[in-house]
């Protein structure tokens, strides 16, 4: 039988990810939540991103005895103390059905700095990868990108708040790069490569 291997997520995007990174490392059959017979999933109730990570993944355990990761991640700005944080995907509670959640999100954060002047517009993208094995071990891995805010949104990729994001280095935002060359530095694309020696280890286990 092969091995295999179960991302708590239902994005598309985040499974091939995966098995791109995967794929020239080991062979291994990558399911998603759509894969598996469906349970009632937890709240993201966690204080931290790792918190939310690990919370995830050994509910996946749980539900499917299959050794399991799951991410979470969002973004940190700075002169918000840190926030939106955890709570990055629902910051703005917009239940307004003409406005995207993430175009409600992005207007409420460039609504709270705009008296925040431009050299204090630093921010991050923080991700927590959570690996939980059917025998209890878990072990979880973080990335980030550190960048800064712009207050007009450019680019037509990623999702989120990439629009507003221009990572360290960088001129263009994220959301002007092409998927690739965002994986290659992006806090979720480090988180992955980082976990890829716990997860070769777990399935040789
Ligand atoms: P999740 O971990 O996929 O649930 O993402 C949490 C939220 O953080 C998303 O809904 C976005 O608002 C934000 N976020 C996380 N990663 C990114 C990214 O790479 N680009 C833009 N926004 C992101």
């Amino acid at each position: 039988m092969s091995r295999q291997l179960l991302l708590a997520t239902r994005n598309p995007k985040k499974l091939e990810e995966l098995k791109r990174i995967l794929a020239p490392l080991i062979e291994v059959e990558v399911l998603g939540l759509d894969d598996i017979p469906p349970y009632e999933e937890v709240p993201e109730s966690g204080a931290t991103f790792s918190d939310n990570a690990l919370l995830k993944a050994t509910e996946a355990v749980k539900h499917s005895g299959l050794i399991s990761l799951a991410d979470d991640s969002g973004l940190a700005v700075d002169a918000l103390n840190g926030m939106p944080g955890v709570l990055s995907a629902r910051w703005s509670g917009s239940t307004r059905p003409e406005v995207s959640r993430d175009d409600a999100n992005v207007d409420l954060v460039l609504e709270q700095l705009a008296d925040t002047p431009d050299e204090r517009l630093g921010a991050a993208f923080h991700c927590a990868v959570a690996l939980v094995r059917p025998d209890g071990a878990r072990v979880v891995r973080l990335g980030v990108m550190a960048g800064r805010l712009i207050r007009e949104r450019r680019g037509g990729n990623g999702f989120g708040y990439d629009p507003i994001f221009v990572p360290a280095g960088y001129e263009v935002s994220s959301a002007e790069l092409s998927s690739a060359d965002k994986d290659a530095i992006s806090h979720r694309g480090k988180a992955l490569q980082a976990i890829v020696p716990d997860l070769l280890a777990a399935l040789d286990g």
